[in-house]
């Protein structure tokens, strides 16, 4: 098959890839690192991802050159943004350096971070220095004792409220703050997170808990659908739809009538958004994932420790995303969830 390819201001993209469904190649998650501080029961549950549990060695990571090279491919295969994750992305050494190569990246507009906000105090300068242009911090409850008990390891609440400050007074704007939202443990405090944020310019939103994985207990019982949690917040504080930012936006957007900014819901069970999806998501050490939901990875560190040349690796990408068939969230009412074996989130980070 022949190869075309234009320049796009600097950048030479290649001819727009489609899968099966015609969905783009818009969005590459990166994962810098398996392992985490925390212990969310819905993610990396304690009993499960003890002490001693093995995360992957420092050799097994891609480097920060073998990922560079990788995101300038992606870039160059009509990927627009990138966001960091993990794992916990801020216990990735020298990850600055990391954001500083990638904001440099020709072609990619948008460069975002998603954390768990315990070490942002001291990371977000920085991480803006260095050119991070967007950031979500993962706050499930303003309540300490749910808080330690969601983090699983019961960690302090005011680092992570340190961190956005931090992050306010480096200047970042339109901060997400991302609440998994789980039946009997945060549900009767997702008002609390509103009122705090609401006329802060700062976007709460409510995801769904999702059966990703296979360890996490995941139940239909304990998800609390974004219908439930829209009809609560709108009666104290009314809300309209607003249209979504850009074809395939994860969270459905509602403004408060008040002008006093905007929430999100991520609803990943009850309303699917497969049709949409245009995300590909590297593990740290180096797979390919074409679903959130996937149960296998495609290597991509073996051919590029092993000499490939952009050329391959190229059409290894381009050949994997044109087989893309995935929809698992909107097959999940018709087939159901159980006896699939799926990634682990912490793998491919959400
Ligand atoms: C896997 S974490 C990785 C980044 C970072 N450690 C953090 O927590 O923000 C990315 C996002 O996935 C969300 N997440 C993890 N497990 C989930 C689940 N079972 N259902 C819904 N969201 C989940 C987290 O709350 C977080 O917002
Ligand atoms: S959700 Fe984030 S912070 Fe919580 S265990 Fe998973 S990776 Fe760690």
């Amino acid at each position: 098959m022949p190869i075309f390819f234009w320049p796009v201001g600097d950048i030479i993209r290649e001819e727009p890839i489609r899968d099966l469904f015609g969905r783009p190649l818009r969005d590459l998650r990166i994962s810098v690192i398996d392992s985490c501080n925390f212990r969310c029961p819905y993610c990396m549950p304690a009993e499960v991802f003890g002490d001693s549990y093995a995360f992957l060695k420092p050799a097994e990571l891609l480097n920060f050159e073998e990922i560079e090279r990788i995101a300038r491919l992606f870039a160059r295969l009509g990927v627009l943004k990138l966001k960091l994750t993990g794992g916990e992305p801020l216990l990735r050494s020298w990850l600055p350096e990391l954001v500083s190569r990638l904001a440099r990246v020709e072609g990619i507009e948008d460069l975002a971070l998603i954390t768990n906000g315990a070490h942002l105090a001291r990371m977000a300068r920085p991480l803006q220095a260095a050119g991070l242009s967007r950031l979500t911090v993962s706050l499930d409850s303003l309540d300490a004792e749910t808080f330690a008990f969601m983090n699983g390891r019961a960690h302090r609440l005011q680092p992570v409220l340190d961190g956005i400050a931090a992050a306010e007074a480096a200047g970042f704007r339109r901060i997400k703050l991302n609440a998994v939202v789980i039946r009997g443990m945060n549900d009767h405090q997702v008002l609390d997170l509103v009122r705090r944020f609401r006329g802060t310019g700062h976007i709460v939103r409510f995801i769904e808990f999702m059966d990703v994985g296979n360890r996490n207990g995941w139940r239909r019982e304990l998800v609390v659908p974004s219908k439930e949690l829209l009809s609560r917040i709108s009666a104290e504080y009314p809300l309209s739809p607003v249209e979504p930012n850009y074809r395939g936006e994860v969270a459905s957007r509602y403004s408060f009538t008040d002008g006093q900014g905007e929430i999100g819901f991520i609803s990943s069970v009850s309303q699917p958004f497969c049709s949409d999806c245009t995300r590909v998501r590297l593990s740290a050490d180096g797979r390919l994932y074409t679903c959130l939901f996937a149960a296998k990875g495609f290597d991509l560190r073996g051919p590029l420790r092993h000499g490939a040349s952009d050329g391959e690796l190229l059409s290894m990408i381009r050949t994997l995303w044109s087989r893309r068939a995935d929809r698992y969230s909107d097959e999940r009412a018709a087939r159901g969830a159980d006896g699939i074996r799926k990634v682990e989130m912490y793998t491919v980070g959400g």
